[in-house]
């Protein structure tokens, strides 16, 4: 049985007092939900985000991560300093990340492997852009992407990652992917699994989609069989539109 996990990605964005209001808005709001609800937010609001969420069930995320356990690695946060103030998942492999900031397969296999080996659960992103979707090779690039980031996971270790498909031309772009589309993808990607793994893990691990969600699509997306849940950007900003899609 897969619990839905809707997850918002807050980006580059929100200052302390503007995360408190969110969050003491949203607290009310979610009270009783049985949905997971995850805030992945910049590290400057972690601390602020776990005092202001102490004794509810919304869940803490971070963004990035890097994979040695410390050192000289100017501007990077490890693990070990996410652990400490009480981080549960860490975005892995963003589009965003991959696309501006050099992250690649490579880095993204390692950065999994380390989350593994603490507390911490990596939301594992993938997706092809717009010219791969285009000429029809969305499923070959992301089958690949998934393959390379789950190169080396024992099986024990496999089941624990989520999985988010976002078609990089659905980001921010208010062009969601149909529903049907999004839960081919998520079916490919569960298959991959099964394939790499067994039923077994393929059965229990997370899949989400992400890419424009908001509360007027989250309910048909949610309603294809394999999609397991949502990662959501622009539309987690506010506390009300965060609410309705979690609430979906
Ligand atoms: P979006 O972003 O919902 O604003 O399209 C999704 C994401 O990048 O995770």
């Amino acid at each position: 049985m897969r619990i839905p996990l809707i997850a918002g990605n807050w980006k580059m964005n929100k200052t302390r007092s503007e995360a408190e209001d969110f969050i003491r808005e949203f607290r009310s709001m979610y009270e009783g939900t049985d949905i997971r609800a995850l805030i992945c937010a910049p590290f400057t609001l972690l601390e602020t985000i776990k005092a202001e969420t102490e004794g509810t069930k919304i869940l803490v995320g971070a963004q990035n991560v890097h994979f040695e356990p410390n050192g000289a690695y100017t501007g990077e946060v490890s693990i070990e300093m996410l652990e400490d103030i009480g981080v549960q998942y860490v975005i892995v492999g963003h589009s965003e990340r991959r696309q501006y900031f050099a992250e690649s397969d490579e880095t993204v296999n390692l950065k999994i492997k380390a989350l593994l080996t603490s507390s911490i659960i990596p939301i594992l992103c993938v997706g092809e852009p717009l010219g791969v979707r285009e000429a029809n090779g969305q499923n070959g690039y992301v089958v690949a992407q998934v393959k390379a980031a789950f190169d080396g996971i024992g099986y024990d270790d496999a089941k624990k990652i989520v999985v988010a498909y976002e078609p990089i031309w659905a980001i921010g772009t208010g062009r969601t992917a149909t529903a049907e589309q999004a839960g081919e993808m998520c079916s490919l990607i569960r298959d991959t699994i099964i394939e790499l793994y067994d039923e077994e893990v393929g059965d229990d691990i997370i899949i989400q989609y992400g890419g424009s969600v908001n509360p007027d699509n989250i309910t048909e997306i949610m309603n294809m069989p394999e999609i397991d849940g949502a990662l959501v950007g622009g539309a987690s900003l506010k506390a009300d539109s965060f609410m309705s899609i979690v609430d979906f």
